[in-house]
């Protein structure tokens, strides 16, 4: 058995879909792992560190990658790249499932098997294959550090002989994984923070976290959350109140992050321009949901820009901005979910096409979309 691991297509794409750590846990079970040489490079791991495990290294992706049996990606190759493997081999990674069926049905014909890993099931035997959750995590740590990097001034409380330095007032809107980590790093620094989100489970983790709830509280957020834990779109109501809400408290807040998503859908515009103009000068905002149509008016995906003297930061993928714990995580959890569906002491593929896990992800397979999703 063979797994392959290539440089990704996207060039702006900074992480690798397996570390020479996790490539040894697979070569030790006797599965052989083929890298393209340099695809490690952006996050820190050498070609050298992956022969040194066992990996054989290749330069171009030449017959002995495309016989593999299992291709590992962080995100969707191209389609040029796609077609020349095997028919039947399983490909693995980020495939961006919503909103790209019909890339994704030319994809399916090439005949293999695709496995979309951001549609992992939120159930608690998947916990460890979560890519969205270990990347999410990351994003949010690191939106607060880059929004201090932008701030020109100090975070905590300081009392000096030479006067007070108040505290930074720090607001997350949204409170999934990237907002509890968003939460967690801003207390840290020595924040006041406060934090909302339209799922009332939220409330008591902000608490616990040291911050403060607010949130429109009526009978529409009691029933905000799906059964797989995700939000609900919200009415129109319900947005418009929240907006006051909203707008009366971002007047104060020296730091503001968005991470509001909702799976499927646009995310939501949280901050409008009026906001951000009553804003104070020298704030900061950074909004995690550029690349899924932004929560901020005015955030541009992948740009840095500055409004009537506030920062607001609207990079993609703010994990990729720590590539090498984002590629450490994302490979732990490809490489739990191998554990799945490889019978390591056969040396062959075996899938349970009933698990919940693999109905959960597997998006196609002999020629067609089978996910449920495109049904
Ligand atoms: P997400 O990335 O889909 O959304 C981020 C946050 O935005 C969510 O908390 C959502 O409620 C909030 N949001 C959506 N619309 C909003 C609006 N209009 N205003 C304010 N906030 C809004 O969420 P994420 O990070 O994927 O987490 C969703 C849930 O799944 C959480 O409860 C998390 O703890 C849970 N989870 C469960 C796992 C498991 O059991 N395996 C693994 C990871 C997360």
């Amino acid at each position: 058995m063979q797994i392959s691991v290539l440089t990704e297509s996207d060039q702006a794409e900074t992480r690798v879909a397996i570390t020479p750590d996790v490539a040894k846990k697979i070569i030790v079970k006797g599965v052989d792992v083929v890298i393209q040489s340099g695809c490690g490079e952006k996050s820190n791991y050498t070609d050298q560190q992956y022969e040194a495990v066992g990996a054989k290294v290749t330069r171009t992706i030449n017959e002995s990658v495309l016989k593999s049996d299992i291709l590992i990606t962080v995100k969707r190759p191209e389609d040029k790249i796609l077609q020349k493997f095997n028919k039947n081999t399983l490909i693995i990674g980020q495939m961006d499932p919503y909103g790209s069926s019909s890339e994704l049905n030319s994809i399916a014909k090439f005949g293999h098997q695709l496995f979309s890993m951001e549609l992992m099931p939120r159930i608690t035997r998947a916990q460890s294959m979560d890519v969205l959750s270990s990347q999410s995590n990351l994003a949010g740590y690191k939106a607060i550090i880059d929004s201090v990097a932008e701030y020109k001034k100090a975070i905590p409380m300081m009392m000096t002989a030479a006067g007070t330095i108040a505290p930074a007032k720090i607001f997350i809107m949204g409170v999934g994984v990237a907002g509890l980590q968003a939460i967690a790093t801003a207390r840290r620094l020595g924040g006041i923070v406060t934090a909302t989100d339209v799922r009332p489970a939220t409330k008591e983790q902000v608490v616990s976290l040291g911050a403060k709830f607010i949130a429109i509280q009526d009978e529409e957020f009691k029933s905000a959350e799906t059964s797989a834990g995700y939000a609900k779109e919200m009415s129109k109501e319900y947005q418009e109140k929240q907006a006051e809400l909203i707008s009366e408290h971002i007047k104060n807040q020296d730091i503001v992050i968005t991470t509001a998503l909702i799976p499927g859908r646009k995310a939501p515009i949280l901050i409008t321009k009026k906001m951000i103009g009553s804003m104070k000068n020298g704030s900061v905002i950074v909004d995690l949901a550029t690349e899924r149509g932004g929560n901020v008016e005015m955030s541009q995906v992948g740009k840095k820009f500055i409004h009537d003297g506030i920062t607001i930061l609207g990079y993609e993928n703010f994990a990729r901005r720590l590539p090498t714990d984002a590629s450490n995580l994302y490979a732990q959890n490809i490489l739990k979910f191998l554990d799945e569906i490889i019978d390591y002491d056969n040396q062959q593929i075996s899938i349970n096409y009933e698990d919940e896990i693999v109905k959960g992800i597997l998006i196609s397979k002999n020629g067609s979309l089978v996910h449920p999703m495109y049904q």
